[in-house]
């Protein structure tokens, strides 16, 4: 059976405020969290064509979601199941598993991407400029060799810059000897990478669609660090994602890229392969960092990327003259019109007689 025009009714479920999360300031939601929880509930009400509810309760929340029975659900569930990153792909798994369509990346994009030497290789193969990088296994962690400097020191695995703080920017091996033991003490059993520090400008590059439909690459940001007081090295740390009263927070700005449209148009087409390459689906975030020799390299890719109204991805459709409800509309349109067209094509498959 085909679905319906449109989503009608539609479930968002996302992280969970009344548990611990570890990408959080002391693992706990802000004032600025809920608030961006708020935000988003609001839009989707400005909208007055769904039928919604919003879960935030992961115990119990597949039974609502059971319950509810929506046409789709909008999983902006980017904590993971009960806010454990490594739980990230069971929602998605779980949502496959009780046949209920939902939007964005499927546990395959989200296991690929949490890892990012394997994006980083499969970026290379496919002719994207990557930092050079050196992974290190857990175990090697505290005597690990440095072969560049500056380096950028970081945990192979994490997102929202966990085990990124100012002082993973380090200029030589006693800085580095410094940082290394402290993330084996943080963050025990985690690989490490040590890549070449990218000194130039960083950019966004968000996307909205699907390769075999609508692709909409919007217009890249980039990061502005020049208000940053001296002694803060320029990179997005934990604290500019979590910590109000930093200057990392307070100082740093978004504004339009100042790339040339050709510069645009390749990175596009670099994003449009890895998003294909690495299975993303609806929409997804490209970072990427300028090298000393003026090169734009892929820092990560990220399939299940910021939703709040504050995020890069909100920045970036607002530069497209979209509103933050209307990114949440077009966020629900394409997965419909994907969804819509994998049940065209089952059909096809296996017509009904
Ligand atoms: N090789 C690098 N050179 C310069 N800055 C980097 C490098 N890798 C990471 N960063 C900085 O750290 C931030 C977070 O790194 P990223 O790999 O995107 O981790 P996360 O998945 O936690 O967002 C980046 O936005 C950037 O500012
Ligand atoms: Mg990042």
């Amino acid at each position: 059976m085909l679905p319906k025009k449109s989503a009608e009714r539609i479930a968002i479920i996302t992280g969970d405020p009344s548990l611990p999360d570890p990408t959080k300031q002391d693992q706990r939601y802000s004032a600025e969290d809920l608030a961006v929880h708020a935000a988003m509930r609001d839009a989707f009400a400005s909208l007055d064509r769904f039928e919604f509810t919003v879960i935030e309760q992961h115990a119990g929340m597949f039974d609502k979601l059971r319950e509810f029975a929506p046409d789709l659900v909008v999983n902006f569930c980017d904590t993971g199941l009960f806010n454990n990153p490594n739980f990230e792909i069971h929602v998605a798994t779980q949502l496959e598993m009780m046949r209920l369509p939902y939007t964005g990346a499927p546990p395959r994009a989200m296991t690929l991407c949490y890892d990012k030497q394997i994006v980083r290789l499969l970026a290379e193969a496919l002719g994207v400029d990557v930092p050079m990088e050196r992974f290190v296994p857990a175990a090697s962690v505290r005597d690990a060799h440095v072969p560049v400097f500056p380096a950028l020191i970081k945990p192979n695995t994490a997102d929202g810059s966990v085990g990124i703080t100012k002082n993973a920017l380090v200029q030589d091996k006693y800085e580095a000897r410094d940082y290394l033991a402290w993330l084996a003490s943080e963050l025990p059993g985690r690989d490490v990478l040590i890549q070449e520090y990218l000194p130039g400008t960083e950019y966004g590059l968000g996307i909205i669609g699907n390769p075999e439909g609508e692709f909409t690459p919007l217009p890249m940001l980039e990061v502005d660090f020049s208000a940053l007081p001296d002694g803060f090295a320029p990179i997005l740390s934990f604290e500019s994602k979590t910590d109000p009263d930093s200057p990392y927070w307070t100082d740093i700005r978004f504004q339009p890229a100042a790339l040339p449209e050709k510069t645009q148009q390749e990175l596009a087409d670099q994003c449009r392969a890895l998003f294909s390459r690495l299975s993303l689906r609806d929409y997804g975030r490209f970072d990427f960092r300028t090298a000393a020799d003026g090169s734009i390299k892929l820092m990560e890719v990220n399939p299940n990327p910021a939703w709040g109204n504050d995020a890069k991805l909100a920045i970036m459709a607002s530069l497209a003259g979209w509103s933050y409800a209307t990114m949440l509309e077009q966020l629900v349109a394409t997965a419909w019109a994907r969804i819509t067209r994998e049940a065209v094509e089952r059909g096809r498959r296996s017509p009904v007689r």
